[in-house]
């Protein structure tokens, strides 16, 4: 096997010549500063890159990726990065996104334990065999794990709105939106979770994460939203799509329909 990794340095030379074929001014632009308006804090997964599955340039989203994307308060890595994102950078969104069949989360239900792995992962653990019973009355491991996957990205999505920095923002009345996603890697598919929170208030009216537990917000892709829309506008009144209106339901941040 080769030591070197000229391949990829050759990778990069067509890349950045192809760039500059393409958009001669491309490079020119991004030396600027940057100005992203979004925050991913996402899964390290290398099949979950954000500019990618998000379609955007580089520049467009400031991104900090660790193990089942989790906000560890005590961690002055995503600290300091939720820091110079909501202060320097003044992004409008930060996007929690995990992605089903996460590693991390698996590892999380595991028996075995020990690893330094397993310290960073405690939170899901403990949230996991707090709530045992109903987790294992779900039909399948996948399931089970799918299940969790989603209420740990809610329950990051609380964490980073009890940071100071975040209250902070919203206290002087910065434009800061919260979102949580999760990512399907068998289909490309992003989808939206919530919780949605753009204040205190609404953070304060949450329901706890053990309700949430027990009603599990429903994950919605664009597409599935585009269907429902063109579904409401055709036949108004029917399916059940007025009176809790999907469009209510969701900016409603308990998310609950
Ligand atoms: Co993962």
């Amino acid at each position: 096997m080769s030591r070197t990794l000229d391949h990829l340095l050759d990778q990069n030379v067509a890349w950045a010549v192809g760039k500059t074929r393409d958009d001669p001014a491309y490079f020119r632009r991004m030396a600027e500063q940057q100005r992203p308006s979004y925050l991913w804090i996402g899964c390290s997964d290398s099949r979950v890159t954000a500019n990618d599955v998000l379609g955007l340039d580089p520049g467009e989203v400031f991104v900090h990726r660790n193990i089942a994307n989790i906000v560890h308060t005590s961690d002055l890595n995503i600290l300091s990065v939720l820091e110079f994102a909501i202060e320097h950078l003044e992004v409008e969104h930060i996007i929690v996104c995990g992605h089903y069949g996460c590693g991390g989360v698996r590892r999380a239900l595991a028996v075995e334990r020990g690893a330094m792995l397993d310290h960073w992962l405690q939170p899901i653990t403990m949230l996991y065999r707090k709530h045992r019973d109903t987790f294992e009355s779900l039909a399948s491991d996948e399931m089970k794990l799918d299940r969790l996957c989603e209420l740990n990205i809610e329950m990051q999505v609380r964490r980073i709105a009890a940071t100071p920095i975040v209250e902070n923002a919203w206290g002087r009345g910065q434009n800061l939106h919260l979102h949580g996603w999760i990512y399907a890697i068998h289909d490309g598919f992003l989808r939206d979770l919530g919780p949605h929170l753009s204040s205190t208030e609404q953070r304060d009216t949450l329901c706890s994460i053990d309700e949430r537990v027990r009603n599990p917000a429903e994950p919605v892709s664009a597409l599935r939203r585009q269907a429902i829309d063109a579904f409401a506008a055709a036949l108004p009144g029917s399916l059940g799509l007025d009176g809790c209106g999907y469009s209510e339901c969701r900016h409603d941040p308990d998310n609950r329909s």
